[in-house]
């Protein structure tokens, strides 16, 4: 597409757009103070951050780098605590200390975390029993009790989200440039689950490999090998409620280009990822390198479509694709968008969420997801890549560091019936820390196996 037919955009162009997945707030006045608040906010992370980042996708997109993203579907307001962040923490830090060690190759580590509040619902209003509310939409919107008075939106919510995202990441920084994820004091971050769990052996020996090979490189250094006490978070939420995103989204002293100063790594839900849908409009103007979703009604065509609008200059670690299909879908639908980038010339980051394609509802109408589906279409996606040339970049996954049973399967063998055990999840069932643990284990074997061949 030529440049010069491109329309013109501003963080506010989107709202000539149709509405999509917003909530009806009742007081537009209170509304507008909101934002005027929220306009005057500093922001929570920094262009030159964003940068950086971009960079790291870039590298990720040559086979340089892996992308981890992670972290709850749905963050909600009371879980903004000290002990549910660190177990976050801890483990996406032991799921990339596997995939560093498996791969070889550094990891970018993306949470799903201080700003994931918002989520897109398929259908605007709820119906139990008779009586009909407005659907949760996460608790920048409104609550997930069943009453009126909890679903009604309420646009102070967004300042009550941006305080938790600030102290969300004010920690999270605060714990990774300290000595928390310290590769001498690995035992920092251990997480209780790991000292009776199936996969304690092939962690600790692969700990102690590392802290080996640490002593040995320090020896010949004859000092310690700076560098190695800190790790790199950056941030990602779906930007969905765009009057909140526009409020973060600014220019900045010394760097070119409109920045969402929310977070490093906004992306395009599923639900919104339509070419011609104001939250493509919104995004493509951002310099913030940008995920979509990318699920089973997307054809090669619209795909090249959005590639165009989202990344009309091909600016490397730009736009990542997050694909989204489900276990059985996925052998049909990802090929032909393989092959259409891949004739395009074009550059992207291809990135498997196993999560939301396989989602279900069991005979007891609990919402679960099967790791043996989660991991075939994980071992699916890096196949598919392979086989003809492309290669999987990274992992979205949906997980939490506490013990909860919402997913079925992983090495303990969950069952149905366990489901009720420790269900937290207002919104989509997550991988606990062990099954996460075992799921990046798996993506090692999965890339060793893909490498071997490929050698022979
Ligand atoms: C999500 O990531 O929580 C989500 C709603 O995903 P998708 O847009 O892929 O359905
Ligand atoms: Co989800």
């Amino acid at each position: 597409m030529d440049q010069s037919h491109r329309p013109a955009w501003s963080p506010s162009s989107w709202q000539r757009k149709t509405p999509l997945q917003q909530p009806d707030y009742p007081d537009h006045d209170q509304l507008e103070d909101v934002l005027k608040v929220l306009a005057t906010r500093p922001p929570l992370v920094t262009s030159w951050e964003i940068e950086r980042l971009k960079r790291q996708l870039a590298e990720a997109a040559q086979g340089k780098r892996f992308l981890l993203q992670g972290g709850d579907c749905a963050e909600s307001l009371s879980d903004c605590r000290a002990g549910v962040i660190t177990r976050r923490l801890k483990i996406l830090l032991q799921m990339s200390l596997v995939l560093v060690y498996g791969l070889h190759v550094p990891v970018v580590r993306i949470g799903r975390f201080a700003g994931q509040y918002a989520k897109p619902r398929s259908a605007d209003r709820e119906t139990r029993a008779g009586v009909s509310l407005p659907s949760y939409r996460g608790d920048i919107v409104n609550r997930p009790g069943f009453s009126e008075v909890d679903r009604l939106p309420d646009p102070r919510y967004m300042l009550e989200a941006y305080s938790a995202s600030a102290l969300t990441l004010n920690f999270v920084r605060a714990l990774t440039a300290g000595g928390f994820a310290d590769l001498h004091h690995p035992e920092y971050w251990d997480l209780d689950f790991l000292s009776h769990s199936p996969l304690e052996d092939e962690y600790s020996s692969m700990v102690s490999a590392i802290r080996n090979a640490l002593k040995f490189m320090e020896m010949i250094h004859e000092a310690p090998i700076e560098g190695l006490s800190t790790v790199e978070f950056y941030t990602s939420h779906e930007a969905l409620l765009l009057p909140y995103e526009q409020a973060l989204t600014r220019t900045v002293p010394h760097n070119r280009g409109v920045y969402n100063l929310s977070t490093h790594f906004p992306w395009v839900g599923m639900r919104t990822a339509s070419a011609d849908s104001v939250h493509v409009e919104y995004a493509r103007g951002l310099s913030n390198p940008i995920g979509i979703k990318i699920g089973p009604n997307t054809g090669p065509d619209e795909l090249l479509q959005l590639i165009e609008i989202l990344d009309p200059s091909d600016e490397p670690g730009r736009l990542t694709l997050i694909t989204r299909f489900g276990h059985n879908r996925i052998a049909d639908h990802l090929p032909p968008l393989v092959d259409a980038v891949r004739r395009s010339g074009r550059t992207v980051l291809w990135c498997c969420d196993p999560m939301h394609g396989n989602t279900e509802t069991t005979d007891g109408g609990v919402k679960t997801r099967r790791f043996d589906n989660i991991m075939s279409e994980l071992k699916q996606a890096f196949a598919i890549h392979d086989s003809v040339g492309s290669f999987l970049g990274g992992v979205h996954i949906e997980l939490t560091g506490d013990d909860v049973t919402e997913c079925v399967g992983g090495a303990r063998g969950l069952a149905e019936n366990d489901l009720q055990r420790a269900y937290k999840s207002t919104v989509d069932p997550r991988l606990n820390g062990e099954q996460a643990l075992e799921l990046a284990f798996e993506i090692v074997r999965q890339i060793q196996r893909n490498r071997t061949h490929s050698a022979k």
